[in-house]
């Protein structure tokens, strides 16, 4: 009788565990996505066993390039893992490595191109940082954050929420890897003596559209043109990485970072 009861009860409970389960499954993620130590030592592995065919930071060789969204489409974490521990087709070795291993591999793949709101950072202080970006770096004069800030280059409002850590170090270390094709500087001056000094966009043959350093728009007709100088890339400043210590990058980091029009707690994971 005892028994039965016991099997009654489980019973009835075993719709609930399942449903429950499959709640989990859903959104919970490996305790390793987005914790900042399984990052860091999956990155140490990835440099070891992945980056001879996808470069030590992801960004492509003989593999594929790990980074760029545009060849990225979505895999769920499990897919990726196994793809890492069986190996994909006879192009990509299978890594049979150890569970945890196999998910620091997955977690560091992951950080390449999450959000980085969604990636918890170990180094740099986002006060710091902003004490930097109005100050110091000048980072200001030309990005507005939230109302403040110049409008030459992009809003950085929502920048942690649309690209990834390595992403916003890069945009700072190495502009030139970002695209700017919609960023040139450009100076002009008109036939009537006006002059105009910016970055130019939605280019044609027959007219620009000139932003100015305060976010205006101008639109500038090619005939009413009398000489204009187009610079190779975005006026974003190329000499940061000799200009800045590392720990102000971290910091630059960290504060762009926390720019997401998402809310956020940072003691979130
Ligand atoms: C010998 C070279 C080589 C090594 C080593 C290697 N890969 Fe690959 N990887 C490739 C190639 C080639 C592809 C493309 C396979 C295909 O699409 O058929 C690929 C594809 C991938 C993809 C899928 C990319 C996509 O857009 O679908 C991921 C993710 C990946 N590799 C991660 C890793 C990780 C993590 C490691 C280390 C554990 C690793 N790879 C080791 C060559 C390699
Ligand atoms: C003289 C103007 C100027 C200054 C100063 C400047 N930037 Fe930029 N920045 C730009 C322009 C223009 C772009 C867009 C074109 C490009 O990507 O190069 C850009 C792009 C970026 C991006 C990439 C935006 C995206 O959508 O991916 C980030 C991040 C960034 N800058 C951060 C900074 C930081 C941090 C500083 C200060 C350390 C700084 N910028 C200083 C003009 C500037």
């Amino acid at each position: 009788m005892r028994n039965f009861t016991c099997w009654l009860i489980l019973a009835a409970a075993a719709p609930l565990l399942l449903a429950q389960h499959e709640k989990d499954g859903k959104d919970s993620k490996h305790r390793f996505i987005g914790d900042p130590v399984a990052i860091e030592a999956g990155r140490k592995l990835f440099a070891n066993g992945c980056g001879a065919c996808h470069g030590p930071d992801g960004k492509g060789g003989r593999g594929p390039n790990l980074r760029e969204r545009v060849f990225w489409h979505p895999v769920e974490d499990d897919t990726l893992y196994n793809a890492i521990q069986k190996g994909i087709g006879g192009n990509m070795p299978a890594a049979n490595l150890p569970e945890d291993q196999a998910w620091q591999v997955v977690a560091f793949v992951r950080a390449l191109t999450a959000p980085a709101i969604e990636t918890p950072i170990v180094k740099g202080n986002p006060e710091a940082g902003r004490a930097l970006f109005s100050g110091k770096a000048g980072c200001a004069n030309c990005h507005r954050i939230r109302g403040n800030g110049g409008g030459l280059g992009p809003d950085l409002t929502n920048i942690g929420g649309t690209r990834a850590l390595p992403q916003l170090r890069e945009a700072i270390l190495d502009p030139e890897s970002i695209g700017a094709a919609n960023y040139r500087g450009v100076e002009v001056a008109m036939k009537n003596g006006q002059k105009f000094k910016g970055v130019a966009r939605n280019r044609t043959n027959y007219s620009l559209q000139l932003q100015d350093r305060d976010g205006n728009m101008h639109l500038i007709k090619m005939h009413e043109v009398s000489e204009m100088k187009l610079s190779d890339g975005s006026p974003m400043p190329r000499n940061y990485k000799d200009r800045l210590s590392a720990d102000d990058v971290d910091n630059l980091v960290a504060y762009l970072r926390d720019q997401s029009m998402r809310p956020y707690s940072r003691d979130k994971k």
